[in-house]
């Protein structure tokens, strides 16, 4: 694989995944397709080489503009998304756009230009919540948000391009993930950037000992890697940290690695549909040699220390669009 065509590669995972395999495999040149939605971020792929990394502003929706970027690539690996499930409360037109119709278009432009392998980023939310035990990649699919029914939309079709055209359709679904660059509107970006400035955390109420399963972000990039190399067409893995956490947890850590105190907490009205547990099972990646190398702990304080260190980086975020958003989603809660 030389030319690898990352779609959404200026977000928060998607810019992990470009200098990881900037970084791993010498020969490597990426072609990064992203719209610059609220969420991407050029500040995210600062310092790269040129020589090996091309830019292109443009939506995976629009078919003419993903043929232009994939022309040439062995493999395309899809991160572009609308990711926010409070967003996708507030409203789902944009999740079904990109996160079905741009998969779509993804499709079916490697289906014509013969692309070796397309990988799918999807997520653990599309199995939905689970009480006891993890689900296995041949449970079946429950999602309980607009972003994740989007998110199973956009899953399935793409396997059925596998099944129907034989295309080289691989699928990773992956648990929470947390470190560097996350936009924070996220609860764990949120949280630390609040506490930082000594803001109340808006815990929702009801949730509060809601669990997440935390996945280093070089994990998740290192995961993919292994399934887009090792992984079967049609096949589907799971990647998970094996960290799961209540929210309660995690706020409690977020506010130890601050220096803050609990009065901090603010418990707010609960996220509608608000799934109670994510949990699932890496065991068929792990066969393929990958496994999380972050521990928890490391993860965390490595992350809260990043953005102490810069505040550059989130300070300009928080001042923009966030605001408005801010407002409508916690003004009244
Ligand atoms: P993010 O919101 O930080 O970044 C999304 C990126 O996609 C942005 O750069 C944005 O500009 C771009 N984008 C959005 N719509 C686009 C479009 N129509 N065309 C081109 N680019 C577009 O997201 P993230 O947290 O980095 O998530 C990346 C992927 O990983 C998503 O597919 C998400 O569903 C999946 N995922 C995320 C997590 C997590 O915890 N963050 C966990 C599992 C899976
Ligand atoms: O599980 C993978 C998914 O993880 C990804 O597919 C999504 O793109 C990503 O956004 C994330 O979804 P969550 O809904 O789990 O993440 P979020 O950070 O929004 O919320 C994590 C938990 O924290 C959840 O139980 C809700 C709670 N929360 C969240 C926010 C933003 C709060 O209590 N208060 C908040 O303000």
């Amino acid at each position: 694989m030389k030319r690898i065509l990352v779609t959404g590669g200026a977000g928060f995972i998607g810019s992990a995944f470009v200098r990881y395999q900037l970084r791993t495999y010498p020969d490597v040149h990426i072609v990064n397709l992203d719209k610059m939605t609220y969420a991407g971020n050029l500040d995210n792929l600062r310092d790269l080489d040129p020589n090996r990394h091309t830019f292109i502003r443009g939506d995976i929706a629009d078919a003419a503009i993903v043929s232009s970027a994939m022309e040439g690539c062995d493999a395309v690996v899809n991160f572009a998304a609308e990711t926010h499930v409070d967003r996708s409360i507030l409203g789902a037109t944009e999740f079904l756009r990109t996160n079905v119709d741009g998969v779509y278009n993804i499709v079916e432009t490697a289906k014509k230009l013969g692309v070796q392998r397309v990988l799918l980023v999807s997520t653990d939310e599309v199995y939905g919540s689970i009480e006891e035990g993890s689900f296995k990649e041949t449970d079946p699919l429950n999602p309980r948000n607009p972003y994740s029914a989007a998110k199973a939309g956009g899953e399935l079709l793409g396997r059925s391009y596998f099944t129907t055209f034989g295309l080289p359709v691989i699928v990773t679904r992956g648990s929470n993930t947390y470190g560097p660059y996350q936009y924070p509107e996220k609860v764990l970006p949120l949280f630390v950037t609040n506490a930082i400035d000594s803001e109340p955390l808006p815990l929702y109420r009801g949730g509060e000992h809601n669990v997440r399963d935390w996945l280093y972000v070089d994990d998740h990039c290192s995961g993919i890697d292994t399934a887009l190399r090792k992984g079967a067409p049609g096949e589907i893995y799971n990647v998970a940290g094996g960290n799961e956490r209540e929210n309660m947890t995690l706020t409690n850590k977020i506010l130890e690695l601050t220096g803050r105190d609990e009065s901090l907490i603010t418990l707010v009205a609960d996220r509608p549909g608000h799934d109670r547990r994510y949990s699932i099972d890496p065991g068929k990646l792990k066969a393929l040699g990958w496994a999380p190398a972050m521990p928890w702990d490391n993860g965390m304080e490595l992350t809260v220390r990043w953005y102490q260190e810069n505040e550059w980086w989130w300070r300009k975020i928080k001042s923009g669009e966030f605001k408005e958003y801010y407002l409508k989603q916690y003004g009244n809660r």
